[in-house]
């Protein structure tokens, strides 16, 4: 019996049928066993293949996704992409290797929950602090606040465990 299976047994055994969210959470996320948190992850060497990790088709197309909805917003001088469930951040890898048009404003922001993945961000992905992609964003809690000169060129990305608040519009992609 792994440590997930024993964990699961003895809190059915507690307090008889739990939902099946607790168990998936058990499954993909206790530090002691869990998918996730014991190194399992998507990729060709990984446990699961998905379209970012086939090849960089994927990551060109979303590339132009982006350079096409940066057009339609006016091309605005800070363009933040939250990307949810980043994964070990192969997307957003390939999103950069395309080079779209939007990248001197691109925010990326990689959001994944798990902190072993999240670790290989930063192997392949010069990430900076979070507080650098929203510098020259309004403040979601203050109505007041105003950027203070010329925001700096991107791409800015930056890895975070959950979704940031941010004001005004944002591209959220989830694969
Ligand atoms: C199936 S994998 C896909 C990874 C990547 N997007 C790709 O296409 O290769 C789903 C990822 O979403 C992450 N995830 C699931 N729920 C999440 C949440 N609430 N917040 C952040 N990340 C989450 C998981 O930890 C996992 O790394």
């Amino acid at each position: 019996m792994t440590p997930v299976d024993a964990a699961v047994r003895a809190e059915i055994q507690r307090r008889g049928p739990i939902p099946f969210s607790e168990v998936v959470e058990q499954a993909l996320y206790a530090p002691d066993g869990g998918f996730y948190a014991s190194g399992g992850r998507a990729g060709r060497r990984g446990d699961f293949l998905t379209s970012p990790e086939v090849g960089p088709l994927f990551g060109v197309v979303v590339a132009g996704a982006l350079d096409a909805w940066w057009d339609q917003a006016g091309r605005p001088a800070v363009f933040p992409v939250v990307e949810a469930g980043a994964g070990p951040g192969t997307l957003a890898r390939a999103v950069l290797a395309a080079e779209p048009r939007c990248a001197p404003a691109l925010r990326y922001v990689l959001v994944e929950r798990s902190a072993a993945q999240r670790d290989l961000h930063a192997e392949h992905l010069a990430l900076e602090p979070p507080g650098s992609a929203f510098a020259s964003l309004p403040d979601p809690d203050d109505d007041n606040t105003r950027a203070v000169g010329p925001p700096p060129a991107g791409p800015i990305l930056v890895s975070l465990p959950d979704l940031p608040r941010l004001r005004g519009s944002c591209v959220v992609l989830a694969n």
